[in-house]
This record gives structure tokens, C-alpha cells and sequence, in this order.
């Protein structure tokens, strides 16, 4: 667990291209996976369809110097995700920096770019927007407009499809080259081995993770963590939706710190379901337990999950086998498929509105769709299909992010997270129920049995204030009351222990229905009348009681009484805000917020926003957001 940092003499990307003949590098900078995944994508692609040789690297793997000695005839192609408010990947920062601050041309760089954001943040694809700019200023030649994925709306899959489509579109034109029928070739090998090499067998225990050199001091190490109590904490049988509140021993990891305001990582495990359902479609339930070798068909490629390991581990924890099919993998798997009549079927279902139609209608999993193809053409026997493919086609299991709900302060030595169960349904089949991968798999956890889970801890910047006489403002929607629940611990802890002079806390709290999912009601309300007696206040919004107006925390913020006392906070006591919750939820309700501050202020568009900003940028506005 660490990073794994190239030497010297393999951080020069210009001579790794020139040595190796390579045609191109495709650069990716990204926390979650996805714009590396499509890298290895768009390489497989480039190589098979146009015969490029491509280098695939991790930006911060080579020298960023060195990228401006790339020859004339190379190309390369950026992949940059943009998170949070404007942020770049940790693995993206340094070349950033390096790139901002450039004034050398770039002349001979021919290049060509494509962002991952999602438009619900305000600095929409930032990160693409902004290395693009400083090419063009270092007069670098773009070989094709910037491309943009925006996971609120078309989807990035979808968007990193058409931006391909205009890449090859640009091979064939501006480029001349010539576009081959694309056959499928593994860029994996996998060999069947005796089970007695038994050593380095991983069965279960998550890969460990690639970071960067900032990441890695983010990070603790993943471990198995016992769980000590798991309680459901609202609404069970509610339309499906419940909450879990997880307490997470870390007596016996002394190494393991976590700070309030932190969040915990979870790695999943397969349900068996789906698992077995993959093995049984694909024929291996006589093998799932042969020990296989994983290589990658090229040498210089990373292989991310073990390398020695067995398919029923694989299915199991290492690879995402409960995601939906990509519309590309469906295209791949048209070539594979074993009689005519299913070669057209998924050619057809390959076609963006016919891919469209199907996943708003229809739970597909890999399994469940080859199973759909064997209804469709009773013929079909799957049983040849390649393990490279499937392997290369799912994405490695990653783990998922939950925001501490506890205080470091009051027990440092156990962790809470909130986790919703919510199941999410299909557009065009409401019927069809589809659960969460973590959220089943936590629910599963038979706490008789001290189930233990691997997970790592990850340093957040959502912190609480340095002094506990700063007065606060707390706003949340549903589970985004997690880690207030850790604030108002502490505050509450600091009231009682040291007597000490605590600020105020107005906390605005948004959720369905008070008798459904007010989550830590009775916490809550215990702590307004003992502990923080006359320093909490609770502003509540419910969105569906039934006879009601739909009402949300903005909307609370709305009114005169909640804006002054906000406001109060805000601007006349400096005190600092805090969101947690969706994203929208914190963008709709700070722009509330900042119209408050502006009518009180009497100010005007620029000064409110310069208010805003200020706020921002001495960490005085907080924000942990998802979605
Ligand atoms: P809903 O009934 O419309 O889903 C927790 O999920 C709470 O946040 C729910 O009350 C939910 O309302 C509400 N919510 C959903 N979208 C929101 C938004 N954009 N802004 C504020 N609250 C929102």
C-alpha cells in the first residue's frame, strides 16, 4: 500500500515514445478510476482500430518536463477529471502547477483533451478547461475541440463515446489514417495454475491502491475492521428505504486515526446472488476455485486486481459485476457472441437509442444480460467467452466513501458511519427494484457472527472550527447529517468536560417525513435539552408529509426569522458554515444564503459573490457533498 514511483530513467515520457516507437501517450488524471479506465479503453481502441501503439501513463508518473520535449510527429491525449469546486485529481495537481506556470511554448505538442465533471458543480470540467488554456496560450496544436463528459445528463459514458467517435472521425481526416474492421484482442492473459503455488493467493483481501505521493499521507492503510454494532436507524419497509448506523472497532488497529469530519472508505464484496449467477452463466462453477494467473498482454500495463487469484474471488471482490454493461462492452461482446441471431441482437442493443431504451427498462449486469441473450436464443451457450474479456470489460472493485458520523474527540476508538439504503429504480419499470452494491452488503452483515470489513480511513478538509466559541451553521439534507452528528459530539463534549465557552449551532435539517427518517432525532433532541442547552438550535424542513408543502431546508433559509439568525452568525459573529448532503441541495441553499447576506448587507451581485469567496477561501464555507 503506497505509491509506486517510477525511477528516473522511465519518468522521461519523450524518450519512453521515441525509444518504443509509440505513436501517442494518452494521460490520465483521476482519483476514482474513470478516466484511467477509459484510457486503457481508448489505447486497446486506437492500437485495434487505427494500429496506434500507445503509452497509457499516470500524469504524475513521469517528469512533467520531459512532456515538452515530445516530437513533432507524437500526439497526446489528456484525460482529466474535475472534482468538487474546481479541484483536480490528486495524481493531476503537480502537472497543473507545472503547466500554469510555464511560459516556454509548447509548440511542438499536438494534443488532444477530454474532461470528466458533472455540470451540478459550479466549476464545471475546471481542470480540462483550465490545462487547455495554458496550451493554447503555450501555442500547443489542438487536434480537435475539447470534449466534456457531464455525469448529470447525457452520462460520462456516453459522452466519452461521441468525443471517441470525433477522435477516430479526426484520425481519418486530419491524420490520414485508416480505420481496421476492430477484432477483439485481449490486452490480458490468464492462465489456469496448479493450486499448489499456493502463496500468494489472494482471496478476498482488497489490491491495494495506486496513490500519489499526496495521496498516500490522506490515507491510512486498509485493514479488516470488526464491526461492533449495526442498527437500522429509520423507515425499514419505507418504499425500500431505510438507514444503517455502523460502529466500526478500532481498539486493536492503534496505527488507524481518524479525525471528526473524516470519511471511511468500505470495499464491498459481490452479493452471492450476482455471483453465482455470473459463474452459472458462464459455465465455470466446475473451475470458479483453479487457482489463474492475471498478466497484462503488454508488459508496461498495470493489472489492478491480484494477479494470482481464483474466478470465484474474482467475481466475489475484485471486479464490479452489479454495474450496469456499458454500451461498449455490448459492442465488444456483439463480436463474441457464440450464435448469429445473438450477434445481432447486441449489435442492435449496441446502438445508443436502442442501449438507451433497454437499460431504462432492464436490470443488466453482465450476467443478467447473457442470460437475457440465452431467453432471446435458446442456442446460446456463453461458455467460450473469453475470462480476459470479462476481466478487462468490469471495472476493478473500488471502494465507497462514507462521511464519519462520530467524534474523534468523544471516542476515538470506534467509528460510526450513516449509511442510506436506498435502491434505485429503472425510468420505464418502476417495479424492478435494483439495490446498492455497499448498502447490500452492509445490511448482509450478520452482527452475531463479528463480521469484519476492509476499510481505510481518508483525511477530509471538512473540518470544525479551531475554537469551540465559534458559532456555526450547520446545513444538511437525509444521511448528510453524518458527520454533524460528530460536531455537535464534540461541541457538546467540550461544553461538559471543560466547561469551556462553546459558540452557538443552528443546524438546518432537511429530510422526508419526521416519523420516517429524521435521522438521530432522539440524539439530537436529548442534546438541545441537556448538553447544549440553549446553544443548539434545530431548524427542521420535511419534503413529504402527507396534507403538507413540499418544504426544503432553502426554504427554510428563506424565511425572515432563519435568514436574520443566519445572518447573525454569518456576518456579525464570523462564524463559519458548513453543507453536507447532496449537491444540489448545497448549491440551491448557499445561493438562498448568499441572498440573505446580500439583502442584509445591502450589496450587489460582485460584492456578495467577492463575500462568498472570501468565505471559501478561508475555509470559513465548508462543503462534503455527493451526487
Ligand atoms: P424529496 O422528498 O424531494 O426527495 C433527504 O433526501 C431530503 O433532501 C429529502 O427531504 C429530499 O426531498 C430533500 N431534497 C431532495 N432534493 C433536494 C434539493 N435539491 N435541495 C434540498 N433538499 C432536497
Amino acid at each position: 500500500f503506497g505509491t509506486v514511483a517510477r525511477d528516473d530513467a522511465t519518468k522521461d515520457i519523450a524518450r519512453r515514445l521515441s525509444q518504443e516507437n509509440k505513436d501517442a501517450v494518452i494521460f490520465w488524471g483521476s482519483q476514482s478510476g474513470t478516466a484511467e479506465g477509459f484510457a486503457h479503453r481508448l489505447a486497446r481502441d486506437c492500437h485495434q482500430r487505427f494500429g496506434l501503439n500507445v503509452i497509457v501513463a499516470d500524469l504524475s508518473d513521469y517528469d512533467h518536463d520531459t512532456i515538452a520535449q515530445i516530437a513533432e510527429s507524437k500526439f497526446v491525449i489528456f484525460l482529466l477529471s474535475t472534482y468538487g469546486e474546481g479541484d483536480p485529481s490528486d495524481n493531476t495537481t503537480d502537472f497543473l502547477e507545472w503547466v500554469q506556470k510555464r511560459s516556454d511554448t509548447l509548440s511542438n505538442i499536438r494534443y488532444a483533451a477530454f474532461g470528466l465533471g458533472n455540470s451540478n458543480y459550479v466549476y464545471y470540467n475546471k481542470v480540462a478547461d483550465d490545462v487547455v488554456q495554458c496550451l493554447e496560450k503555450l501555442s500547443a496544436t489542438p487536434l480537435l475541440p475539447v470534449g466534456k463528459a457531464d455525469d448529470a445528463n447525457s452520462g460520462t459514458e456516453e459522452d466519452f463515446a461521441s468525443w471517441r467517435d470525433d477522435l477516430f472521425a479526426m484520425f481519418q481526416h486530419k491524420l490520414g489514417l485508416e480505420e481496421h474492421v476492430a477484432e477483439y484482442v485481449p490486452s490480458i492473459l490468464v492462465r489456469e495454475i496448479d493450486n499448489s503455488v499456493e502463496s500468494s493467493l489472494q482471496s478476498g483481501e482488497p489490491h491495494p491502491l495506486k496513490l500519489s505521493r499526496k495521496a498516500a499521507r490522506d490515507y491510512s492503510a486498509i485493514q479488516k475492521l470488526p464491526v461492533k454494532n449495526i442498527k437500522t436507524l429509520t423507515g425499514a419497509g419505507n418504499a425500500g428505504r431505510s438507514c444503517l448506523h455502523l460502529e466500526i472497532d478500532i481498539r486493536a488497529h492503534a496505527q488507524i486515526k481518524y479525525k471528526t469530519g473524516d470519511h471511511l472508505a468500505v470495499w464491498p464484496t459481490n452479493s452471492s446472488d450476482e455471483v453465482e449467477r455470473l459463474i452459472n452463466v458462464l459455465g465455470l462453477s466446475e473451475t470458479k476455485q483453479i487457482d489463474v494467473l492475471i498478466s497484462a498482454a503488454n508488459n508496461e500495463d498495470e493489472i489492478k486486481i491480484p494477479k494470482h487469484t481464483n474466478v470465484s474471488a474474482l467475481f466475489c471482490h475484485y471486479l464490479e459485476i452489479c454495474g450496469a454493461v456499458s454500451r461498449d462492452t455490448v459492442s465488444i461482446l456483439s463480436q463474441l457472441a457464440p450464435t448469429a441471431s445473438t450477434k445481432s441482437f447486441l449489435q442492435n442493443l449496441s446502438t445508443k437509442s436502442a442501449y438507451a431504451a433497454f437499460i431504462s427498462q432492464h436490470h443488466i449486469t453482465l450476467a443478467r444480460l447473457l442470460e437475457h441473450t440465452m431467453l432471446h436464443d435458446p442456442e446460446t451457450d456463453w461458455s467460450q467467452l473469453p475470462l480476459a474479456f470479462i476481466i478487462e470489460s468490469l471495472r476493478p472493485m473500488t471502494p465507497r466513501y462514507y462521511s464519519i458520523s462520530s467524534s474523534s474527540m468523544v471516542s476515538p476508538r470506534q467509528m460510526a458511519i450513516t449509511v442510506a439504503v436506498s435502491p434505485s429504480e429503472l425510468p420505464l419499470n418502476p417495479s424492478v427494484s435494483i439495490p446498492g452494491l455497499t448498502t447490500s452488503y452492509l445490511s448482509g452483515l450478520d452482527i452475531d457472527a463479528t463480521p469484519t470489513i476492509y476499510s481505510h480511513v481518508r483525511r477530509s478538509a471538512f473540518k470544525m472550527p479551531f475554537l469551540h466559541k465559534t458559532p456555526i451553521v450547520l446545513i444538511a439534507a437525509g444521511t448528510g447529517i453524518a458527520p454533524f452528528r460528530g460536531f455537535l459530539q464534540e461541541r457538546a463534549q467540550m461544553a461538559q468536560i471543560s466547561n469551556q465557552e462553546i459558540g452557538p449551532v443552528l443546524l438546518v435539517f432537511g429530510c422526508r417525513n419526521p416519523d420516517q427518517d429524521y435521522l438521530y432525532r432522539s440524539e439530537i433532541e436529548e442534546l438541545q435539552e441537556r448538553a447544549l442547552k440553549g446553544k443548539l438550535e434545530v431548524v427542521t424542513a420535511f419534503s413529504r408529509v402527507s396534507g403538507q408543502k413540499k418544504c426544503y431546508v432553502q426554504d427554510r433559509l428563506a424565511e425572515q426569522d432563519v435568514k436574520e439568525k443566519v445572518v447573525k452568525i454569518l456576518c456579525e459573529q464570523e462564524g463559519n458554515l458548513y453543507f453536507c448532503g447532496s449537491t444540489t441541495m448545497a448549491k440551491t441553499a448557499g445561493r438562498t444564503l448568499v441572498d440573505a447576506v446580500k439583502e442584509h448587507q445591502k450589496a450587489d451581485d460582485n460584492e456578495a459573490k467577492s463575500w462568498m469567496d472570501g468565505m471559501k477561501r478561508s475555509r470559513r464555507w465548508q462543503e462534503d457533498v455527493w451526487g
